[in-house]
């Protein structure tokens, strides 16, 4: 096989590299401390004692263990790990942001507000609607924004009465838990065999006690939910809003907008569609866009522009609050809007294209191999992401999704999303993103078809797998609860137990 290997090898902690620790106190450590309280002052610190080129090393070496967007595809399914353009971090890195202090008088800002305000406005445009907070810091902070702001709506309208939200079953988990934090009971509707709503089971669903439909369109399958306005007409009709949750947006950007499929609110994952980087569960931005008649309920200040002038406009009339300090997160904010300035109304449109294009023809070598189903109508057009079933291959062979996903890593590739959505048994959900070539796609399906061989035939290594990496099996639940699972953890500990 060709192609995108990288190297791989164990490194010791910085601790272990060094044969000494650095001597402590420090022989001016007198003249440093000396307006220091004594209080605070450390007896003893053990530092790791190296030479420069060797911690060079070590970080260079921990950095090519990591896997990256910039090494190669991260098909993480509902994620849209796209690549985050350099041009972004110049600009950033180059115009004194960080000489800007937020309290500063916003006569001083006047042009980080404008960039912020034209930000505002092509979301708005992009999808659709009328008005827009960049506040959030997330999806999810988008979603509890935007259903706080479908609670207050309701209040204020003497509705009070209205404490369901409705949500397909095949929703992102945040859904039922941001409505949820809002106070609501959540109310599911079961998708048809073509994976969209069931429209029967929606009527059902709907009452003078429905608040409101929370929608991803694509949804998590990566069908478009083409009955959508229909959808709304029958939530609208009982006084219930319509929630978009924007993470698939990279799907339809600049060809199909939420306002125009009669959405109320929006949330924009910037870190998903607009190439900023998503982080570590953070930081990112989850702007939220609503309709002329949810304005005043937007969280404060939103920035207007009064006299030539941009400020901040804190009276909004039945404002749900703040939900970030200050303006929100300007970094994420910033790279988004030059990410837009870049690609422009046509490069926005055709990177929705080439990765709805992308998807679809991984989708076609995949779905031929052997232990692969695609669940739900095979006729049904897939966007940008698709879905398919491992679960032929682990009743054939034992091997299941998360071993396929463990092996692929051996091949020095990122495994796609695993076990969701919830309603795919074995779930394997694959998002290209317009960021890949023809090659990796081609690699990428070299490598899944090389590993469902191997399930077949060799089993054992796909269910120990990874073997290639520095890093073996983990055990799932330990691995996921990093506090007593890090190295700085454990070596901590290991030090503590010696001392005793
Ligand atoms: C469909 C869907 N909705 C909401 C979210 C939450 O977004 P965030 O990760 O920005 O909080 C995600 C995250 O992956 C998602 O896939």
């Amino acid at each position: 096989m060709t192609g995108f290997h990288q190297a791989r090898w164990a490194e010791p902690l910085i601790f272990d590299l060094s044969g000494s620790t650095a001597p402590y106190p420090h022989e001016n450590i007198e003249e440093l401390t000396k307006y220091l309280p004594k209080d605070i002052i450390r007896e003893s610190l053990e530092i790791p004692n190296i030479s420069e080129p060797r911690v060079a090393k070590h970080f260079i070496r921990l950095s090519q263990m990591n896997y990256s967007v910039d090494l190669g595809m991260y098909p993480l399914g509902s994620c849209t790990m796209k690549y985050n353009p350099k041009i972004a971090d110049e600009i950033i890195n180059n115009c004194n942001l960080e000489y800007i202090h937020p309290d500063q008088p916003i006569e001083t800002v006047q042009g980080l507000l404008k960039v912020l305000y034209d930000l505002a406005k092509y979301l708005c445009e992009i999808t659709g609607m009328e008005h827009c907070s960049l506040q959030p810091a997330a999806g999810a902070q988008g979603e509890l924004t935007g259903v706080l702001i479908m609670k207050k709506y309701h209040i204020t309208n003497n509705m009070d009465y209205k404490d369901e939200v409705i949500i397909p079953d095949s929703a992102h988990g945040t859904n039922p838990a941001s409505a949820k934090m809002a106070g609501y009971k959540v109310v599911e509707v079961p998708s048809n065999e073509d994976g969209k709503v069931d429209i029967s089971a929606l009527r059902d669903a709907v009452s003078e006690r429905t608040a409101g439909l929370m929608l991803t369109n694509p949804n998590t399958l990566g069908i478009f939910e083409d009955r959508v306005l229909e959808m709304a007409e029958i939530i609208h009709e009982v006084d219930g809003l319509m929630y978009y949750d924007g993470a698939n947006l990279n799907a339809i950007t600049g060809v199909a907008r939420p306002g125009d499929m009669k959405f109320d609110i929006v949330h924009v994952n910037l870190h998903k569609t607009f190439g900023t980087p998503h982080g570590g569960g953070g930081p990112g931005a989850g702007p939220i866009c609503v309709n002329d008649k949810l304005r005043e309920y937007l969280p404060v200040p939103i920035i207007t522009k009064k006299d030539g002038k941009y400020v901040l406009d804190y009276e909004l009339k039945h404002t749900i609050g703040r939900v970030h300090s200050f303006y929100g997160n300007i970094s994420v904010l910033l790279r988004a809007y030059i990410y837009i300035r870049r690609m422009g109304r046509k490069g926005i449109a055709w990177m929705s294209k080439i990765a709805v294009l992308n998807s679809n023809y991984l989708l076609k070598k995949i779905s031929r191999f052997k232990g692969v189903d695609l669940p739900f109508n095979k006729d049904v057009p897939r966007k940008h992401e698709f879905v398919i079933s491992l679960q032929r291959l682990k009743k054939d062979t034992g091997v299941t999704a998360l071993d396929v996903a463990k092996r692929l890593l051996d091949f020095g590739v990122h495994a796609p999303t695993i076990y969701f959505p919830l309603i795919v048994n074995e779930a394997f959900m694959i998002e290209p993103t317009e960021s890949v070539t023809k090659d990796e796609l081609d690699y990428y399906a070299e490598c899944l078809l090389n590993v469902l061989n191997e399930s077949y035939s060799t089993p054992e290594i796909v269910k120990s797998a990874p073997h290639n990496l520095a890093i073996k099996r983990v055990r799932e639940a330990e691995a996921s609860r990093p506090s007593s699972m890090a190295p700085s953890y454990l070596w901590f500990k290991k030090r503590s137990m010696a001392k005793l």
